[in-house]
């Protein structure tokens, strides 16, 4: 299939390697030239691209970068991709060490919530848990045990059901993590956040989480 990935640092970057050694015909861009990509394009034969060109006749578009560079993106980056096309949003709201104060995330809009809102698009929530060493290295065939949960939340089911399927092919456990709005248990700071569990594991983890930010996760 066509996947378009805008952003191309440590996750993004790993999708490009792993998404290109399953066949997948990719697109991948950075905030610059494609210029400055020319060394991953080579490597993994996926096509450097601008930003605005990344989604373009996409089956799926991959958005990870920073939370606070999100408003810059330009309007409509994402409406060039196949109609109903997912699109997966692996970002995280780090306003102590990244990203600054988001109002509306600290009043309690989910991240990614807050993300659908800035591209005016429905988004799946996926991969923002998982250190990017992780999903570059550890994914194993299905059945396989310690096979780690990726927990995947979204509105709409059949995007959901899709992202289900490039999770399984690039080696973990999707799982039904509920809705968008429900997706702050699965946010920096909460009990699945950053742990290569199990699927049952992973389950319990979401079902423990608070929906107060802590200390380390407010601006
Ligand atoms: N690192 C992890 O293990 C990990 C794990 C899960 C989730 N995440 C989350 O996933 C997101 C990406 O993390 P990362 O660690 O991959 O970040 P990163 O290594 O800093 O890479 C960020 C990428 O986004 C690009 N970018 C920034 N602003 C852009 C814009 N306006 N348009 C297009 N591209 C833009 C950067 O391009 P330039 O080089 O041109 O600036 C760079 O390619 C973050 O929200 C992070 O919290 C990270």
């Amino acid at each position: 299939m066509k996947i378009g990935i805008i952003g191309s640092g440590f996750i993004g970057g790993t999708l490009v390697r792993n998404l290109t050694a399953l066949g997948h015909e990719v697109r991948f861009s950075n905030s610059r030239d494609p210029e400055t990509l020319a060394e991953l394009a080579s490597e993994t034969g996926a096509t450097a691209v601008w930003a605005a060109d990344a989604a373009q006749d996409a089956d799926l578009v991959i958005l990870s970068i920073p939370q606070k560079n999100v408003p810059d993106l330009a309007p409509g980056i994402a409406s060039a991709r196949k109609p109903g096309a997912p699109i997966v949003e692996t970002n995280n709201y780090y306003p102590q060490q990244r990203d600054g104060l988001i109002e509306e995330i600290e009043g309690g809009t989910p991240e990614s919530v807050w993300v659908s809102q800035q591209l005016g698009e429905p988004v799946v929530k996926a991969f923002n848990g998982i250190w990017y060493k992780h999903l570059l290295e550890k994914g194993v065939p299905a059945g396989t045990e310690g096979r780690i949960a990726l927990p995947i939340a979204g509105d709409d089911e059949d995007s959901k059901k899709f992202v289900f399927s490039v999770i399984d092919a690039l080696g973990f456990d999707p799982f039904d993590a509920g809705t968008l709005a429900q997706s702050w248990r699965q946010q920096p700071g909460t009990p699945v956040y950053g742990k290569d569990f199990g699927v049952d594991a992973a389950i319990e983890a979401l079902s423990q989480a608070t929906v107060e930010r802590s200390a380390e996760w407010k601006a």
